[in-house]
């Protein structure tokens, strides 16, 4: 099979053919899917038939190390280094999590060292509603205006897992991690690309900052990075991997939305990150 990368038109992202997940992938292979993902901060291959063994060793193109997410009564039950997302309901206990996150975020951006990259396998999808939603962070930081970028450059943030309010959290059932501090703007460790770092479900506060000054800057940057030409939707068919990069992006489930009588399953693996420079 020869493997071919073909760009989409929205800007970002490229839909990858030849390749079969179900298999080992190595060599020139592994370089390609690898190369997409940095030149295009998402990836799609379709029509992929996977178990559970077979979306980790995937998940693995991205990075050395998965891990676990925080919420473990979602683990798949075969390992934990699967999350399952899932609005379906067996005996009265919920098979995964429903809605993983409706609102704009960057994975794990609320820990020292976030998700690197986040992997999604579509075991079942609605015909019509939950997709996902990606936003184009290198773009959006290249957009701006010089002197906003030199404004921007050295500000850090605070993000905390709990900063909206979730029954999760609020139930005691989860103890979020303590809130940590990130750089507004970061440089991608492999491209050397700088993007806009933001979570705005997770930040609380852009630091050094009066509270209106910091709101009124966050709106600034929400507002100018979630402007139309930086996004887009992506709809799901059964059998779809996505993976993206956490450095570069930002996502947005719709599953809020989503009628609870509309099946919709999907496996996550997160790849492991670094510290953000
Ligand atoms: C996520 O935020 O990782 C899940 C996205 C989705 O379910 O659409």
């Amino acid at each position: 099979m020869t493997v071919t990368v073909k760009p989409l038109k929205d800007g970002f992202g490229a839909e990858i053919a030849g390749i079969d997940l179900s298999r080992p992938v190595g060599g020139e292979d592994r370089d390609a899917v690898y190369g997409a993902f940095l030149d295009h901060h998402l990836i799609i291959i379709r029509g992929q038939a996977l178990s559970a063994e077979q979306v980790t060793a995937a998940a693995r193109i991205f990075g050395d190390k998965l891990e676990p997410h925080l919420f473990e009564h979602f683990h798949h039950p075969d390992t934990p280094l699967i999350m399952v997302l899932s609005n379906r309901v067996e005996d009265g206990k919920p098979k995964g999590m429903a809605d993983a996150g409706s609102f704009w975020h960057t994975d794990v951006s609320y820990k020292p060292n976030p998700a690197k990259a986040t992997m999604l396998y579509a075991l079942e999808v609605p015909d019509d509603g939950g997709d996902t939603l990606f936003c184009n962070l290198t773009a959006a930081y290249e957009a701006l205006p010089e002197a906003m970028k030199s404004r921007l450059d050295g500000l850090r943030a605070v993000h905390d897992y709990a900063y909206l309010p979730r029954d999760v959290f609020t139930s005691g059932k989860v103890t979020p991690p303590p809130d940590c501090s990130q750089p507004l703007i970061r440089t991608h460790p492999e491209t050397g690309l700088k993007a806009i770092y933001i979570s705005p479900a997770y930040i609380v506060r852009i630091e050094g900052l009066a509270d209106d000054d910091s709101e009124a800057l966050k709106k600034e940057i929400y507002d100018h990075c979630l402007h139309d030409r930086f996004r887009m939707r992506f709809k799901w068919r059964t059998g779809d991997v996505v993976a993206w990069d956490n450095a570069a992006l930002m996502h947005s489930a719709t599953t809020k939305e989503l009628d609870p009588a509309k099946p919709r399953t999907l496996w996550r693996a997160t790849i492991s990150g670094g510290p953000v420079f």
